[in-house]
């Protein structure tokens, strides 16, 4: 589901990118450590902060990245133009990611997947373009803040099927990643890190 315009408002400015950039990555990066090279996937990567981060925080080599909204991904381009050999941008929707099975050393959600009505088929995706050992590093917003009476009259979230912390880390094994860290921010935000297995046995 894209944007409505407070939410727009909210994800594209200098506060958001801060926040991102020194508490939300920086967690992740404590819960799951850097790529130190290898190939990232990013879903829902907005206007390109993300992409930035998981170059120079997380050392990938090489990030593709995508995002339903064409503007968001026109955003991201010109935010990235400099990085071109190392990153490639698409319009694309997380229930069905435009890519092989097992591409990826890693695949990042900086804030999307609640935003994907079919939550969990979003998940099935990442584990199909995974890589076996490859991880997964996800910051999400949970049902008590999508449904809290105040957020659901200035943003837009699908409202059914909304995940809390337990429900997502349910997912996550439910497509068969194996969760190895969790955080979370109140009853709203939650940060996990899950695995896909080597192989078939280990899962
Ligand atoms: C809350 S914003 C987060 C954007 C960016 N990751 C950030 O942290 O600034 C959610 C983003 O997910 C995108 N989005 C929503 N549904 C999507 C889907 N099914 N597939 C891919 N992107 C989606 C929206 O267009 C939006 O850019």
């Amino acid at each position: 589901m894209l944007l409505n315009r407070v939410e727009s408002a909210l994800m594209n400015n200098p506060v958001r990118a801060a926040i991102q950039r020194r508490f939300e990555a920086r967690r992740l990066l404590r819960m799951g450590g850097p790529m130190r090279g290898g190939r990232a996937l990013e879903i829902g990567c907005g206007r390109g902060v993300g992409t930035e981060l998981i170059l120079d925080v997380f050392g990938a080599q090489a990030v593709d990245a995508f995002d339903l909204d064409p503007r968001m991904v026109a955003l991201a381009r010109r935010r990235l133009r400099e990085r071109a050999p190392r990153v490639r941008q698409w319009v694309g929707d997380a229930s069905a990611i435009a890519a092989p099975d097992a591409r990826y050393d890693a695949v990042f959600d900086f804030g999307i997947v609640h935003h994907v009505p079919d939550w969990r088929r979003a998940l099935a995706e990442v584990h199909r373009v995974l890589k076996p050992g490859g991880r997964f590093y996800a910051e999400e917003v949970l049902a008590a803040f999508i449904l809290h009476p105040v957020t659901r009259r200035l943003l837009e979230h699908p409202l059914e099927d909304r995940f809390d912390e337990d429900a997502f880390a349910a997912g996550l094994e439910a497509a068969g990643l194996v969760p190895v860290a969790t955080d979370r921010l109140w009853r709203g935000f939650a940060w996990f890190v899950a695995d896909k297995p080597r192989s078939a046995a280990a899962g």
